[in-house]
């Protein structure tokens, strides 16, 4: 390896602790995971941190709406988003909370040693309190009609019909979110973070640092707007930490958010006698330290992140790299359309590692959106993952199992070999500099070379003749060598493919060891290390993210929601046994919420059945009717009797249900066909 080891501590933003992963956030975490692999993987000391953001009015709400304390309901989240990133093989270093000691001290620390600076001002402002709740709301909990275009039920900082950004009090009618009462103006003091005396040390930074273009390209049209003093605190209540000069004020949760990165960092460190805060956190530090963001957060990161840990007497950030936002199918996440799709879902049906590979493909180091086209998907991973890399370990090392003992040749044919080791450097500099994309682009061509050297050589030709064994010995082993070249240049993309190819080749992939020699070598016999994706997989995920909907959202069809079952015979439908039946009694069932309990005549004989049609009729409005029931459906003892049969009803329940009823003429006992 060329360069000396670099200490790294790297990071992925802190996702919020009141809701699930989603295949949006995952693509940071992709992103940064592959990126700290890489550095690992060259030889590197590097430390990926995250943690949950577990503060601000939120998630006090939603906790409150959910009948738990946030501490219950942030731990609850937290356990899930673990299992969601350990489960698409994402390795932390260390996962903690911002709700947590360490976090507590370091932004009191902070705090203090900002306001010890003088950058720390306070002022009373103005702002919407709800009366009935008792607390200030923030923009987003103010619903009324937009001031401009007049379009009703916008939220108070800006309009989703026209686009019109305004304060809250310039709505017309506001109302409180949370509890719907007319907001009033009241009056409190609040502390406020001296942004514009950082102008001159921000401006530096942009220029000295590895700043993306487009990001370096907005600190410039912000520095031109002008830099404001931004509001860190908040008044009770709130879920925070409360300001330690300032009983009832708490910091606002994007205070204390960025400051997790090195709560989380120094709960490491507490764990671990190798760790030392100060090395990657001190003024001084030459340790790097690298921000992964999502575009919506850059100004909290390239501003205020710098501005305070400057203030504040620590290290900046070497860079903050963001990425764009993940759309499905060339739209924006949408629950309605079932692309709003939780990471649990996906995990339900699909291989991690494809989506890890098909986000690697199409990453840059750029701020541009990525889509997620599912047809595309499955695509690029079948042609790509399983056509092409394992396709060249699955054609070729089950002839060194049966035919050579499990063992490599010496390889006489160097050339290839030279050629893919010659990339090694190339592909380095891709992964280095976040480009995925064209790093995934040289490793397949790379597999295309491979794939046509062992089409050419025919290999299961070659062991039919018994002149050409060593031959296909040769290819073989050949082709296996290029696939454990292969699949360590992939091994930060799809660490547990090279997992299993570790143990089927039955060494460790290294960086530094790319060149070594396998001949000789024994292999232990070839398992399947991949599947193809099948459309139905993801027809599933669609369908499973379609569940639960609220009826705002976007009208379906019957059919949509409810497609026609599996095709069957008509032997199948003869089965049933289908006749006329008059309701001959309809009567309530005491203790049981949804049934009502009919006696059916069929003209001559009775059957009773219980039926679920409680909510939707009174027994009055049915006696004397006639209906459809399933006259051969084997009895059933209910908790109240015996129902012998079923009637037959439409809709979706409760009041929206509708029973059959024939034409007027039918009579009892007869059968439908
Ligand atoms: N809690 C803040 C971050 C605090 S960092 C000190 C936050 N949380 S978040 O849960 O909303 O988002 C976490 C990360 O996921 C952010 O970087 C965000 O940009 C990213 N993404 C959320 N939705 C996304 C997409 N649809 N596509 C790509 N990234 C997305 O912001
Ligand atoms: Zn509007």
């Amino acid at each position: 390896m060329a360069t000396s080891q670099r200490k790294i501590l790297v990071t992925s933003a802190l996702p919020y602790a009141n809701g699930p992963i989603h295949l949006g956030h995952m693509l940071e975490y992709i992103q940064t995971d592959i990126w700290a692999r890489f550095q690992k993987l060259r030889g590197h000391e590097c430390h990926y941190i995250c943690a949950d953001d577990a503060h601000g009015t939120p998630i006090m709400l939603k906790a409150q709406q959910l009948g738990l304390a946030p501490e219950e309901m942030i731990a609850q989240v937290q356990k899930e988003h673990e299992q969601d990133f350990a489960d698409f093989n994402i390795a932390f270093d260390n996962f903690h909370s911002t709700h947590s000691d360490e976090n507590r001290a370091l932004a009191s620390d902070i705090y203090l040693k900002l306001r010890d600076g003088g950058y720390i001002k306070s002022r009373t402002i103005s702002q919407l309190f709800d009366p009935e709740k008792s607390m200030f709301l923030p923009d987003r909990f103010v619903k009324g009609t937009c001031p401009k275009c007049k379009s009703v039920d916008q939220y108070g900082d800006n309009c989703d019909n026209c686009g019109a950004t305004y304060s809250p009090t310039d709505l017309i009618d506001p109302k409180s979110a949370v509890s719907g009462a007319t907001p009033v103006m009241k009056d409190s003091e609040h502390f406020f973070f001296d942004l514009p005396t950082f102008e001159e040390m921000l401006k530096e930074w942009t220029r000295s640092g590895s700043l993306q273009q487009e990001m370096a390209n907005k600190l410039g049209e912000w520095f031109d707007q002008g830099l404001q003093q931004w509001d860190i605190s908040r008044d009770a209540p709130y879920f925070g930490f409360e300001i330690p000069d300032a009983p009832g004020k708490f910091f606002y949760v994007w205070l204390d958010a960025p400051i997790g990165y090195m709560g989380s960092f120094k709960n490491l460190c507490d764990k671990r006698d190798d760790l030392n805060f100060d090395d990657f956190w001190a003024k001084d530090s030459t340790a790097e330290v690298y921000h992964f963001i999502g575009k919506d957060i850059v100004y909290f990161h390239s501003l205020f992140w710098p501005a305070m840990l400057e203030g504040a007497g620590y290290r900046k950030p070497n860079s903050v790299y963001a990425h764009g936002y993940v759309t499905v199918n060339g739209a924006k996440m949408s629950k309605s359309k079932g692309t709003f799709i939780k990471a649990r879902t996906y995990l339900d049906n699909l291989n991690p590692e494809y989506l890890r590979y098909y986000y690697a493909a199409k990453l840059s180091s750029r701020i541009d959106d990525l889509d997620l086209n599912l047809e595309d998907f499955a695509q690029r991973v079948n042609s790509d993952l399983v056509g092409k890399l394992v396709n060249l370990a699955s054609r070729t090392a089950g002839f060194i199992s049966k035919r050579f003992d499990g063992k490599l040749a010496q390889v006489e044919d160097q050339s290839l070999t030279e050629l893919f080791l010659a990339k090694q450097e190339t592909i380095a500099q891709f992964y280095e500099t976040r480009e995925f994309g064209k790093a995934m682009r040289e490793i397949m061509a790379l597999a295309d070379i491979a794939n046509g050297y062992v089409a050419d050589a025919a290999p299961w030709q070659l062991i039919k003749q018994d002149d050409k064994q060593q031959e296909a010995h040769q290819v073989c082993s050949n082709a296996l060598n290029l696939f454990r070249i292969l699949v360590t240049y992939l091994k930060p993309v799809l660490p547990q493919l090279a997992k299993d190819v570790e143990g089927f080749l039955q060494l460790t992939l290294t960086w530094n060891d790319l060149g070594r020699d396998l001949s000789g070598h024994e292999i232990a016999p070839f398992k399947a290390l991949m599947q193809r994706v099948e459309m139905k997989d993801i027809e599933a995920i669609i369908a499973a993210s379609t569940e639960n909907l609220q009826v705002t959202e976007a009208p379906k069809s019957q059919l949509e929601l409810d497609p026609i079952s599996e095709e069957i015979s008509f032997d199948d439908f003869a089965k049933l046994d289908l006749r006329i039946a008059r309701i001959a009694k309809a009567e309530h069932v005491p203790e049981a919420n949804k049934l009502l309990k009919l006696q059916l005549d069929l003209g001559g004989e009775t059957k009773q059945v219980f039926a679920g049609i409680k909510s939707a009729y009174a027994p009055e409005d049915l006696e004397g009717k006639l209906t459809v029931m399933v006259a051969n459906l084997a009895p059933r003892k209910m908790r109240f009797g015996m129902s012998e049969g079923m009637v037959l009803a439409a809709g979706p329940g409760k009041k929206d249900l509708w029973i059959l009823e024939p034409h007027e003429g039918a009579q009892p006992g007869m059968r439908v066909k």
